[in-house]
């Protein structure tokens, strides 16, 4: 349940529109978004097999951090610990602008209009259409209104309040406790798979492939790996439960099943919809921030549109929690090793979680969500979450050969071939993304690296298992 309330969200329900048309920057990979999705779910099945060996060896909080201490030592441990501040936290700034998106949606369609300085990232130009809807002024809206464009209000935003709001809410709950986190999560998850089957139910009727699978693949290779690069981050997640490893009873046989499980369903019902998606309805009917919706809404589904909707709404909070839930277990882990300071690994006598660590994640998270633009933060989780998977993979090989002998209740099979396929698959995607997220990663990796020769060098006092 946290694997799937961690990986269906915004990147199924908001970014296949994007991945499918391609936007000013990246090419879009068309109806082959199908392949992208295959792409993207082979190379998440290697890795996910690689850390359900890692986890079935290691059940100790902390995901990729703890297992690259294990394979490469204390600083590569640090790298990773600060790479995944980009899967986790930045992704759910991500999350949290394409909840906002869907839930202002839905108000407009109540009547009531957010004002345009409070619905976007900082500083972009929203413009007031004649039905009293904010919206950015993008090059789609400029030609659709061009004849009265002169006559419409615009207005700076200021930040994403929704996206703002959405974050402070889950770190409160967050704050409370692991266990009812865990209900609330279990309860949405259920209605989440129901959404996406009523989706499928009703868009697969008007499936016309003949119609709208002409072209297959319009900018071919290059448009399926940039969709792909794009797309990755609806996988973006599964990963998670292994942050959790204390808080699981046996957590060497169910990290495992939780991870391999979770992605697996949702890989499956990827390539369905996006099947679906690409052939219920033109690329143009797609290439917006809530695609499935306006799907339903060409073929004259409207109701099943609006439940969507509110069902998004509703449900794209998991993601949000179990994404949060894990980042704050991996700066807990990396605090008690000493590598960052102690308050962040303090226990709330009266709530049993980390309330410090807690309250920094939901600071950090909520302030990019209101100022920062769902492209970037998108890109950004990727490329760094992508560089986690590498160096999991290659972790593994380097275990397998170092400690053939050490207890692993899960041996990936194949290692070396599976190993291979997920560092060369990953690879190709990160050179897939535009140069302008990688200056972005590097910029942030380098401080890490800075971060950790002022403090992590100096206060480590890592006590990990001897896998070495
Ligand atoms: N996979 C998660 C999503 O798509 C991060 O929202």
């Amino acid at each position: 349940m946290l694997g799937i309330g961690a990986i269906i969200g915004t990147g199924i329900f908001v970014l296949t529109g994007e991945a499918a048309a391609g936007t000013e920057h990246a090419l879009g990979a068309g109806p082959a978004l199908t392949i992208s999705f295959v792409i993207t779910g082979l190379a998440c099945l290697f890795a996910a097999l690689c850390y359900a060996e890692f986890a079935s060896m290691i059940p100790v909080s902390g995901s990729a951090y703890t297992y690259s201490y294990s394979s490469f030592g204390e600083i590569f441990a640090w790298i990773i610990g600060w790479d995944l501040v980009l899967e986790y936290a930045v992704g759910n700034v991500a999350v949290a602008i394409g909840w906002s998106g869907y839930f202002k949606n839905l108000l407009d369609g109540f009547g009531l209009h957010l004002p345009g300085y409070l619905s976007a990232a900082t500083g972009t130009t929203m413009v007031q259409l004649p039905s009293g809807i904010w919206t950015p002024l993008t090059p789609a809206v400029e030609t659709t209104y061009a004849q009265v464009l002169g006559t419409l209000p615009t207005e700076t935003a200021l930040l994403n309040l929704p996206a703002l709001l959405i974050t402070l809410a889950i770190s409160g709950l967050l704050y409370v406790g692991i266990q009812e986190s865990a209900r609330v999560n279990a309860v949405l998850v259920i209605l989440k798979l129901v959404l996406v089957s009523l989706f499928l139910y009703y868009g697969l009727p008007h499936f016309a492939p003949a119609t709208h699978w002409e072209p297959f693949a319009p900018n071919g290779w290059k448009g399926i790996m940039s969709g792909a690069a794009l797309v990755f981050f609806a996988y973006v997640g599964f990963d998670a439960v292994s942050t959790t490893s204390e808080e699981a009873k046996r957590p060497q046989r169910d990290l495992p099943i939780a991870m391999i499980g979770a992605l697996v369903v949702c890989t499956l019902l990827y390539i369905a919809v996006a099947a679906v998606l690409t052939g219920m309805a033109p690329l143009s009917v797609l290439a917006n921030e809530k695609p499935v919706a306006e799907a339903l809404i060409s073929v004259g589904e409207t109701n099943i549109a609006l439940l969507i909707a509110i069902g998004v709404t509703l449900t794209m909070p998991t993601v949000l929690l179990v994404m949060q839930l894990g980042q704050i277990r991996i700066i807990y882990t990396m605090s008690r090793d000493g590598l960052l300071s102690d308050k962040l690994s303090r226990v709330n006598a009266r709530f049993a979680t980390p309330t410090f660590a807690t309250v920094v994640v939901g600071l950090f998270v909520a302030v990019l969500a209101a100022t920062v633009d769902i492209s970037v933060a998108a890109e950004l989780t990727n490329i760094g979450t992508l560089f986690a998977f590498v160096l999991v993979a290659i972790g593994i090989w380097i275990l397998r050969v170092r400690r053939p002998d050490a207890p692993r209740k899960f041996r990936t099979p194949a290692y070396q071939l599976v190993c291979s396929l997920c560092v060369i698959i990953c690879l190709g995607l990160m050179l897939s993304l535009p140069w302008v997220t990688w200056v972005r990663f590097l910029a942030w990796m380098g401080l890490g690296v800075v971060v950790y020769f002022l403090y992590g060098v100096r206060h480590s006092n890592l006590k990990r298992p001897e896998i070495l």
